[in-house]
């Protein structure tokens, strides 16, 4: 007999991750999860190794090792650092601490779909404010605030809009909301802005009900090890800690991610070889006639105007084997997301969209 589900489980739709199915005769080129397109370096490969040595052992429930290097590197507070199974988990436990039915989020008309998963696992109603140019905008964001609003969540630079709000404008933001709601600023993608751009942003966390989430699956390239870390609020760290997974990331992903956070001249570089490959992926973007919001991050939300020509485009490129994420999700069947690559991918990609768009 099938048993009755939480009701709120029960209407939420199953997560939807990428398609990677291509033809048999294809490799596969996914552009699909945003995921670095650089391997691990030999340290993080050896200190991951070596931590297996332990694996009968539980792994540190206090990731010492891990959040020790994030504080020298961040310049913050140790004792207020938890790391998740990616940042994923933690935005799950932050939903699980402080959701029910009762509650409201607000978030933009693109933002990251896992906060729409949240909330609804909780039995929460979502309010969306409009973007503006593919961007978020904090008057909207506020406008939609409400007496029963609970967490306003941001990703910035978004996903899948890869744009960015200026930093004073979250600050304005958190200035202008309610102290009593939480705003969860998600910056999965942040070392891939210019830091004159978006100067870091963790004293906000110093304000009370403001939490800053980062990840190593990004730009740090460790994607599946799952590891993500927040900056948060002492109260807020400790309810927390009551429900998040004591051992919730094994001993070789802490010690990969403690020693990927120590190699920041790798951090540099990466930046530095993957905006250069997405200045050039957009040029040629553009000379297809293609538009593509300003994307501070690694991947670009290309805009066919047409849902017919992003279909076909979707099509052709995964008949050669490379995968771009469809956009219907969001309301955007005109548009693809794709992560940059190497620039060998990047090219290949480029020439099939031109034989696709020469024929329609
Ligand atoms: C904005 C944003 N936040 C969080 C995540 C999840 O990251 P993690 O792998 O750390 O769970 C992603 C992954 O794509 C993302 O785009």
């Amino acid at each position: 007999m099938t048993l009755i589900q939480n009701p709120a489980i029960e209407s939420l739709a199953p997560y939807v991750l990428a398609d990677l199915s291509v033809p048999e005769d294809k490799m596969l080129i996914s552009l699909a999860q945003n995921e670095l397109c650089f391997t691990p370096t030999e340290p993080v490969l050896k200190a991951a190794s070596e931590a297996m040595a332990t694996a009968q052992l539980y792994p540190d429930a206090d990731w010492s090792e891990l959040t020790t290097s994030i504080a020298q590197v961040h310049d913050l507070n140790r004792g207020q650092i938890l790391c998740g199974a990616g940042s994923m988990e933690l935005l799950e436990v932050l939903g699980r601490v402080y959701l029910s039915p009762k509650d409201q989020v607000v978030m933009s008309e693109y933002g990251y779909s896992f906060f729409k998963t949240v909330a609804q696992m909780y039995g929460s109603a979502i309010d969306t404010a409009k973007e503006i140019n593919f961007t978020i905008d904090i008057d909207q964001l506020l406008a939609q605030v409400k007496p029963t609003t609970k967490i306003v969540f941001i990703a910035n630079p978004g996903n899948p809009t890869g744009t960015l709000v200026a930093a004073e404008e979250v600050r304005r933001l958190r200035s202008e909301l309610n102290e009593n709601i939480l705003l969860i600023l998600d910056e999965a993608y942040a070392e891939f802005t210019e830091r004159q751009d978006y100067p870091p942003l963790f004293d906000l966390v110093d304000l009370g009900n403001t939490i800053v989430l980062r990840t190593f699956s990004k730009i740090y390239g460790l994607a599946g090890m799952r590891v993500g870390w927040g900056y948060f609020p002492p109260d807020i760290y400790t309810a927390m800690r009551k429900v998040l997974n004591p051992n919730n990331i094994s001993a070789p992903s802490q010690a990969a991610a403690a020693t990927a956070m120590q190699q920041q001249d790798v951090v540099q570089q990466r930046k530095q070889q993957i905006t250069t490959i997405k200045s050039k992926l957009c040029c040629d973007l553009k000379a297809l006639g293609l538009e593509v919001p300003q994307s501070h991050s690694n991947f670009v939300l290309i805009n066919f105007k047409t849902r017919q020509k992003a279909q076909t485009c979707f099509n052709h490129l995964r008949e050669q084997g490379i995968m771009m994420r469809p956009m219907g999700a969001y309301g955007l069947n005109h548009c693809l997301r794709a992560t940059i690559s190497s620039q060998e991918h990047m090219d290949l990609a480029i020439r099939y969209l031109r034989q696709t768009l020469d024929k329609i």
